[in-house]
């Protein structure tokens, strides 16, 4: 869609030739292992099948995504390769996760049996990665109680293991101990293969923070997310992957007026100015996923100038500050991106919202019409 003829004045512009580079960027750092882009949560805001699909004819060997439901979107949007679901296994979700040819995470033998079980039944093999928690308590067969499940994974004849994986907790930080205890627990459990004379399967726990600051344990494939879509995981995190931001959040201003001193803005009247100002009013607000926490805090760019969000953010609006500054109705608002020579990335709205740039990104909903250049 052209930005023209969007019938409402706000948009994000998404970069897939972006994303693109930053997936090359990252394969030029992990070397032999293969690169798995983590397209859940709507590519992190971005478009799920756009991003997938774009992904795909990139070269993307394989895909991660948080839900059955994703999965199957990339499916029939025609989405072939071969695609992880990290989330648990319901038991009644299995005869779908053969049906869609999706890879399932298995962390009990009592899954890997209904499995083996479901797939016998279509005659048909379906493919596992074996889940295993070293540190994060969410979904995940304790590593200490992993061996019994690995013997048993080698029983099932209508269950190919395809992989073996876990997740770190803390590897965007600066103090990296516990992702480091994490993946020793990881490499314990993995003995279990040259142990017994065994190949292993794939073997991956490298989200972004592993990638950019634990190059050991990029393994045989790495799980970036949040920096494939030009972002780092944390303002700690070691920035050895030059990357690209994929996203920009752009609106209009479409209304223009002089604030008298004194009256209250918006919702609460929580802003007032002692002198007169000029504020414009912006139509995007927390309906949108703009953050109220951004209230009185964040900022926007207009005209390449930033001006303070002032007043409470509405469902559908907010206003801006421009003091007496100039600026019409149909100028571009900058949310997210650069106007000139400032820049304001979903860090600095995390920031200001008192959030992370995830939420930032995710948080942008299905009323924003997404533009893809
Ligand atoms: C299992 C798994 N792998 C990889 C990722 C990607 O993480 P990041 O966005 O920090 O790279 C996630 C996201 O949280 C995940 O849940």
């Amino acid at each position: 869609m052209n930005p023209a003829d969007a019938i409402r004045p706000a948009h994000v512009e998404v970069s897939l030739g972006a994303i693109a580079q930053n997936y090359d960027a990252i394969r030029a750092h992990v070397g032999t292992a293969q690169v798995m882009p983590v397209v859940k949560a709507n590519a992190y805001g971005h478009g799920l099948v756009e991003v997938a699909r774009h992904l795909m004819t990139h070269g993307a060997p394989c895909l991660g995504v948080a839900l059955l439901e994703e999965a199957i979107v990339l499916r029939q949007a025609g989405v072939t390769i071969p695609i992880l679901v990290f989330g648990g296994v319901a038991t009644r979700q299995i005869p779908q996760f053969i049906e869609h040819g999706l890879m399932m995470a298995a962390s009990s033998i009592d899954k890997l049996r209904q499995i083996d079980e479901a797939a016998a039944a279509v005659k048909t093999k379906a493919r596992v990665h074996l889940k295993i928690d070293t540190g994060m308590e969410r979904i995940g067969v304790h590593w200490y109680s992993a061996e019994k499940l690995l013997e048993a994974s080698l029983q099932f004849s209508n269950v190919e293991v395809a992989g073996i994986y876990s997740h770190f907790a803390s590897s965007d930080d600066s103090d990296l101990s516990a992702a480091r205890e994490q993946l020793s627990r990881f490499l314990e459990v993995l003995e279990f293969y040259p142990k017994h004379g065994l190949q292993p399967p794939l073997r991956h726990i490298a989200n972004s923070g592993g990638i950019l600051q634990l190059p050991e344990s990029h393994l045989d494939l790495v799980r970036p997310g949040i920096m494939l879509y030009g972002v780092y995981p944390s303002k700690e995190t070691l920035r050895t992957v030059p990357l690209t931001s994929a996203l920009s959040w752009k609106s209009q201003v479409v209304f223009f007026k002089v604030v008298q001193p004194g009256s209250p803005v918006s919702y609460g009247g929580t802003w007032r100015s002692d002198h007169q100002v000029r504020v414009v009013t912006v139509p995007v607000g927390y309906g949108d996923g703009y953050f109220r926490a951004l209230s009185n805090r964040g900022s926007v760019l207009i005209r390449g100038q930033r001006h303070p969000i002032v007043g409470r953010v509405c469902m559908d609006q907010f206003m801006v500050n421009l003091e007496w500054g100039t600026a019409y109705n149909g100028d571009v608002v900058t949310l997210i991106g650069s106007d000139g020579a400032e820049t304001i990335t979903a860090q600095d709205v995390a920031d200001a919202a008192g959030t992370i740039a995830y939420e930032v990104l995710t948080n942008i909903n299905s009323r924003v019409p997404r533009v893809y250049l």
